[in-house]
């Protein structure tokens, strides 16, 4: 039997507290997963997160949790601005990461990370997996099959809305609670392209495949926003569209914005000659996929969370169950050697998706992708 993987938590902020830590430390992990560490700078946070979830230590320093922590492996869960300089640190230090998303801001240091992992034989497992859920498997073989005619078009998108202000760890008055959640709405990192249509990105690319070229228009829609009876300024555009192009003139339309969700949501609606898939329904009417409840009657969303390889038993009924699936997929990859399909190459093509986007709005040229998986 492989040794259970040695976990390093990296941020005790909203992901973590809410979902990361209370999954990794169910007893049933217990001979897969020991949370060896946790880091946050804000004082106290940590050791707070290390008492309440059962970790070995806490640490204010992310340095002294990879030089002291004993750690196997990391699971990055700080502001996206950080993933990239956070997740070389932990390459150069041995570590294998698992990216929450998303794992970088650029294409360029995303290369850079994935060439790294090769040169030291690590992991990288960069969310969100959202191939692993049986529904968007499904999708892609019912359009593939000519189950809706010739596919014209994709809708897809998501939207802030007030989301990160109204979390239920923002409002509190003790470490664990008041975390402060103004990044997301500055560089680098910010926006709700890198935080919530980089799913739908995932999911549209790992249905239709790689994307050739991107254009789009993208800005500052809401300036200042309002957290704990103060101004957060935004600086990082909260209002993108984006126009994608599949080759053969098939195209994909991608909002991420500050109000206001594109049909097909996070998951992406599919127009084809003969028919449309949105969501779970086929023409209207549910359609079957592995593990499908025929009791489940919702429309769409995200659809069946708890359809994941991993999220069984008291997993089910834990928040942020995608969350807890990919640190699994990068557990099992270690313990057992076997690949998963949450793959950095695959995670590096959305960011080139979104990087060109924004180089497209301010140079008003369309951008040539330069990335495949
Ligand atoms: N909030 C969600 O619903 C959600 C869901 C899925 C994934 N995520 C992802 O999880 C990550 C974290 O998001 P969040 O919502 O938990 O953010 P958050 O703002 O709630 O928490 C971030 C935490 O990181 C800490 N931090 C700041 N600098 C740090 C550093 N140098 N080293 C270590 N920690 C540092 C902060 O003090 C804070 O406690 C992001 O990549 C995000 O996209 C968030």
């Amino acid at each position: 039997m492989a040794a259970a993987v040695r976990m390093g938590v990296v941020g005790a902020g909203s992901i973590s507290v809410r979902g990361i830590l209370p999954h990794l430390c169910q007893p049933d992990l217990a001979d897969r997963v020991k949370l060896a560490a946790v880091c946050d700078p804000v004082p106290g946070r940590a050791d707070a997160a290390a008492a309440k979830f059962g970790v070995e230590q806490g640490f204010t320093e992310y340095e002294d949790l990879l030089a002291r922590g004993d750690v196997d492996a990391v699971t990055i869960a700080s502001p996206i601005g950080l993933h990239y300089e956070q997740g070389k640190l932990a390459l150069q230090a041995g570590k294998h990461v698992h990216f929450n998303k998303t794992m970088t801001v650029t294409v360029a240091e995303a290369s850079e990370l994935i060439d790294l992992a090769a040169a030291n034989s690590l992991r990288i497992v960069a969310s969100p997996g959202e191939m692993l859920r049986p529904h968007h498997v499904r999708t892609r073989e019912l359009i593939a099959s000519g189950a809706i005619g010739t596919l014209s078009w994709v809708s897809c998108g998501a939207a802030f809305g007030t989301y990160h202000e109204d979390e239920s760890v923002r409002g509190g008055s003790d470490v664990l609670s008041n975390i402060d959640p103004s990044w997301y709405f500055r560089k680098p990192g910010g926006g709700p392209m890198y935080d919530m249509t980089v799913y739908s990105l995932h999911t549209v690319t790992g249905i239709l495949g790689p994307a050739r070229r991107v254009t789009a228009m993208s800005g500052v829609r809401v300036p200042v926003r309002s957290f704990g009876g103060r101004d957060v300024e935004t600086d990082a555009d909260d209002n993108t569209a984006v126009l994608i192009d599949f080759g053969a003139n098939l195209f994909c339309v991608a909002t991420g914005t500050a109000a206001g969700g594109m049909t097909g949501g996070m998951g992406g609606a599919f127009y084809g000659t003969k028919g449309t898939i949105n969501g779970l329904l086929l023409n209207g009417e549910p359609f079957d996929f592995p593990g499908r409840n025929p009791d489940e009657r919702s429309a769409r969303g995200h659809g069946n969370q708890a359809l994941l390889p991993h999220v069984t038993g008291v997993h089910r009924d834990i928040e942020e169950q995608h969350v807890y699936e990919d640190v699994m997929q990068l557990v099992d990859w270690v313990r057992d050697g076997s690949p998963s399909i949450v793959t950095a190459e695959h995670a590096r093509h959305v960011i080139d998706i979104i990087e060109s986007a924004y180089r497209a709005a301010s140079t008003g040229q369309t951008q040539d992708l330069t990335t495949t998986f």
